[in-house]
């Protein structure tokens, strides 16, 4: 077999046949097929797609490309969660807690943050003391005694996906579904969970900017799990606004904390409630309706908020910053961005409120570079509110004085404020699983 037939044959329309793509993925893997040639392949997948078959195929195949994970110490159905990414995106720090309270064991590995999304390990590592690379023997010791644990994945954990995923990501190829799906189930199934609940986002701060776009990747994603055993069920929901009020690591933290408080902006507490109660329903806890009363029952008696304390000490960090959010390092500059006219906040570009976040420290360019744990963004107003000139639209945080202007202008840009007030865009927009599109709007 030639890389340049698979390649030509994937431009031409056809269907790959399982050998290529194992050709493909196994020669990548080892180094035998060239960056230019899997950026090719890569290009040929964006223009001509690949359906259920195929994409199935380049999942299972990158999945076994590393290690697979097999979590049967672990006693019990284990759920995972994952999300497409976007900005302010805390679920999983109040999630796995929430989940795990309710008897449900949640063995979580996450991943960092790149460009203008943050990642659950970054966050995860602004608690003082908490560590993320914990072994395997220690890491199921954790879950079995608390209940949950998230470490970062292993070096070996799809590497196939690693490679591919940094070519995407300077080729112009990662808004692509059967790629995003194969990439994100491979390392799902990967980490050996028995079920998977999925929040594909849509909207200016995610890689799917439509309602149609995000429902597809999330019925691609759906049929591959279920393809592969493990029932899978994905919320469509908006990423058009940023999620909560709180962009940025610690800040983030402090955010999820108040989500197991009960004291947390309504949009992330009610996705987080949702995402919590659909991962109950598949370990099998109940009907939706009686897991959301579990979790939400969990939170308001302080069990959720517990256990996430019980994780972070188990991890080695210092949980007297979740009891106190004010003993959280402080970033020395703050800076607040005030609206510069009368009208109603009409749309944010989340992508850019992402990008303000990185440019105050927030982030990171290139995956060496390190973060500054403090700095970030509270947003004071968002799509739909109504502001005056001079009113506070966020409060910048850095630990460098010149970011804060930078950060302001990207931020500034980011609002688009308006005479009228916008159409009230709903937070959770389909549910798909096995059984097929559940349109919430
Ligand atoms: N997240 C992933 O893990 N892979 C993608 O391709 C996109 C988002």
């Amino acid at each position: 077999m030639r890389m340049y037939d698979v390649i030509k044959r994937k431009r031409d329309g056809f269907e790959l046949t399982p050998e290529e793509i194992n050709y493909f993925v196994a020669g990548y893997s080892e180094g035998t097929i060239p960056d230019y040639q899997a950026s090719a392949l890569a290009m040929a997948i964006f223009y001509q797609g690949m359906n259920a078959r195929e994409t199935a195929a380049l999942t299972m195949e990158m999945a076994a490309s590393g290690d697979m994970v097999d979590l049967s110490p672990i006693p019990g159905i284990k759920v995972d969660k994952h999300s497409t990414g976007g900005v302010g995106d805390k679920t999983s720090l109040a999630v796995v807690p929430i989940v795990a309270s309710c008897g449900v064991p949640v063995a979580k590995m996450s991943g960092r943050g790149l460009g203008h999304t943050g990642g659950t390990l970054d966050k995860l590592e602004s608690i003082p003391g908490l560590t993320i690379s914990i072994d395997e023997e220690r890491f199921f010791d954790i879950v079995n005694k608390v209940g949950c644990a998230i470490i970062g994945q292993t070096a070996n954990l799809v590497p196939a996906d690693k490679r591919l995923y940094a070519l995407r990501d300077v080729t112009a190829t990662v808004d692509s579904i059967p790629l995003i799906a194969s990439s994100v189930m491979s390392k799902k199934i990967a980490s050996g969970a028995n079920a998977i609940v999925l929040d594909v986002k849509c909207g200016s701060g995610a890689f799917m900017k439509t309602a149609e776009d995000a429902t597809a990747l999330a019925q691609a994603m759906v049929e591959i799990g279920e393809h592969v055993g493990r029932t899978t069920v994905a919320l469509v929901t908006d990423m058009d606004r940023p999620l909560g009020n709180k962009v940025g690591n610690s800040l983030e933290v402090i955010e999820a904390v108040e989500v197991l408080r009960g004291t947390a902006p309504a949009d992330i507490a009610d996705t987080c409630l949702e995402l919590a109660a659909n991962m109950l329903m598949l370990a099998g806890k109940g009907t939706l309706d009686e897991c959301r009363t579990l979790a939400q029952h969990n939170i308001d008696n302080g069990a959720a908020f517990e256990k996430l304390c019980q994780m972070v000490e188990a991890q080695g960090g210092d949980s007297s910053v979740l009891r106190d959010t004010s003993r959280f390092a402080q970033a020395p500059c703050v800076h607040e961005v005030r609206a510069p006219r009368d009208g109603f906040v009409y749309h944010m570009n989340t992508e850019e409120v992402g990008t303000a976040a990185a440019a105050l420290g927030a982030g990171r360019e290139t995956i060496e570079a390190s973060i500054d744990p403090t700095a970030g963004i509270d947003l004071a107003r968002k799509t739909g509110d109504a502001v005056k000139a001079g009113d506070v639209l966020a409060t910048l945080y850095s630990s460098e004085e010149e970011r804060l202007y930078n950060g302001e202008r990207i931020l500034l840009d980011a609002y688009d404020i308006r005479e009228e007030a916008p159409v009230a865009i709903p937070h959770f927009l389909a549910r798909v699983s096995r059984d097929g599109v559940e349109r919430l709007v």
